[in-house]
């Protein structure tokens, strides 16, 4: 894929912020929204999602990729991510890891003015996919 449509890009970045609202983050107090284009074209949303044990914490675009793969989603075109103060939030090296599994092509950040699209191999060139191709 060559480009993310800059209309849908916005659409899913207002998803993604909707989504914030749902943060459960009492903890951190650091809320973030994502939102995954799957490539049938439905979109779906997520939440960071804290636990008092911290390391059972959820970041909102795991939450929001696995709520895709859980209703049969197994290619992700697009995810874009909303943290605080709409500045710029890219995501943790798990959650990147995650996205290489599915294909993700773009993801979407806010900036101060507009948003950003980031070609997803710029943001984890070289992951690692399949172990089968290691044997
Ligand atoms: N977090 C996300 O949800 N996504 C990110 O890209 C970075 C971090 C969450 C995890 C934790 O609940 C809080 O933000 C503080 O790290």
């Amino acid at each position: 894929m060559t480009g993310l449509d800059r209309a849908t890009a916005r659409d899913l970045l207002r998803a993604a912020q909707r989504a914030r609202a749902r943060a459960y983050a009492p903890y951190s107090r650091f809320r973030v929204g994502a939102a995954v284009l799957a490539d049938d074209g439905r979109v779906f949303t997520g939440c960071n999602v804290e636990c008092g044990s911290y390391g059972l914490s959820h970041c909102a675009e795991r939450v929001a990729i696995h709520k895709a793969i859980s209703e049969g989603v197994r290619r992700v075109v697009a995810v874009a991510v909303v943290g605080p103060g709409g500045k710029e939030l890219t995501p943790c090296g798990a959650c990147r890891q995650v996205m290489a599994e599915f294909g993700t092509a773009f993801v979407v950040v806010p900036r101060a003015r507009g948003f950003r699209v980031y070609a997803f191999t710029d943001l984890l060139p070289r992951a690692f996919l399949r172990p089968q191709d290691y044997k």
